[in-house]
């Protein structure tokens, strides 16, 4: 049996009836960049989140960089982040001019550990990004508690976290201000590049909108500094439609969760993912750690089940960062995850037959 680790063409055919004449609708009223589409889905988005203002934006690094951007960061101001998510979490703070300053993450929920932020603080330290990795929530409460005593702005990176929840309430409005992805193959993708911004605060959505069309209200005065991070028109449009399947989905992508756990909880050189008590993880990645992780990994290629490293190289460790001193050994968890960390396939629509395949081909191989 042949395994994607992700297939858009099956839930592509699932909704062509929708978003083919919602797309249509965007050609033939020609508004191809924000207009009517990227509007409404502004507004689903936001109440799908409980948060009271969403921006649509060009991709989820431009979010990153604009969420830092409107609170005002730049260059000599730092920025704590975790140093296992992907590289656009930390181009949020160098498009500011300000630098990364990496934390390790908790061992279980693979989330920035709260315990180890108070210690990366210095003078400079203007903000701390909370990643809510795989779809699992961050531990907010402690974070917002270090934030205000601290006097520190706390960010959520929602790029992998559509709908998750955090005791109970939607991320996205849990901190000052917030990005979300809609790269293709995130849990609601558009098809192509987009992104959002999401604050409960008025001041900050009113900055964003600006700096997204280039610090304009008003066409051709330019009272702030800004950029073209738009929305286009058609990716409004995909993502008004999906949005309306996305709890369906979500819901789906949970049972699978529930049913590789169920399979390989037992496998003693696997470790599943742990949904933490305070979370509803909505499992954008399903990630084990597994013993001796590349055979397993090329065993499954060779058994048709295509499989992903999130991520191999953490990012203190990547040659980009190599002028901030990071060395091998400092962030013990992040650096045991990316050696070990192998995120099985797992999408909406996997059916109960491939999700016993790949479990039992796990087994194989720990028994052959
Ligand atoms: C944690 C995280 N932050 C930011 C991004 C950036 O999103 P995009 O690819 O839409 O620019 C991604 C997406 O890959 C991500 O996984």
């Amino acid at each position: 049996m042949k395994i994607p680790f992700l297939d858009l063409k099956i839930q592509y055919e699932s909704i062509k009836h929708e978003v083919n004449p919602a797309i249509q609708n965007v050609l033939d009223t020609t508004a191809f960049v924000l207009g009517k589409s990227v509007a409404d889905f502004e507004k689903a988005f936001a109440d799908a989140h409980h948060v009271k203002h969403c921006i649509a934006v060009s991709s989820g690094t431009d979010g990153n960089h604009l969420a830092l951007w409107a609170l005002g960061l730049q260059p000599g101001d730092e920025v704590i982040l975790p140093a296992n998510t992907f590289i656009a979490t930390a181009w949020g703070a160098t498009l500011c001019g300000a630098t990364p300053v990496f934390v390790d993450c908790e061992p279980e929920g693979y989330n920035i550990d709260p315990s180890n932020v108070e210690q990366a603080i210095t003078s400079k330290t203007k903000a701390i990004v909370a990643v809510h990795l795989y779809g699992q929530p961050a531990d907010i409460d402690p974070l917002k508690e270090i934030a205000n005593r601290r006097n520190i702005h706390l960010v959520e990176d929602c790029a992998q976290a559509h709908l998750a929840e955090y005791k109970g309430k939607h991320i996205g409005g849990l901190s000052e201000i917030a990005s979300f992805s809609f790269y293709p193959g995130k849990n609601l993708g558009a098809y192509g590049e987009g992104g959002a911004v999401t604050t409960n605060d008025d001041a900050l959505a009113k900055k964003v909108k600006m700096m997204r069309a280039h610090g304009a209200e008003e066409k051709y005065i330019h009272q702030i500094y800004g950029h073209n991070y738009r929305m286009e028109g058609i990716q409004g449009a995909v993502l008004g439609v999906k949005l309306k399947h996305l709890k369906e989905w979500t819901d789906r992508r949970r049972t699978a969760a529930q049913k590789y756990n169920e399979m390989l909880s037992h496998v003693d050189q696997v470790k599943i993912p742990v949904e933490k008590t305070f979370a509803k993880h909505v499992y954008h990645l399903y990630v084990i750690q597994a013993t001796k992780r590349d055979e397993l990994q090329q065993y499954l290629e060779n058994q048709g089940v295509s499989t992903g490293l999130h991520y191999p190289v953490p990012l203190h460790l990547q040659p980009c960062f190599k002028g901030l001193n990071y060395k091998k050994g400092d962030f013990p968890s992040s650096e045991r995850l990316a050696s070990n960390g192998l995120s099985l396939p797992l999408f909406a629509e996997m059916t109960d037959e491939q999700i016993s395949y790949v479990a039992d081909a796990v087994k194989i191989f720990y028994h052959k």
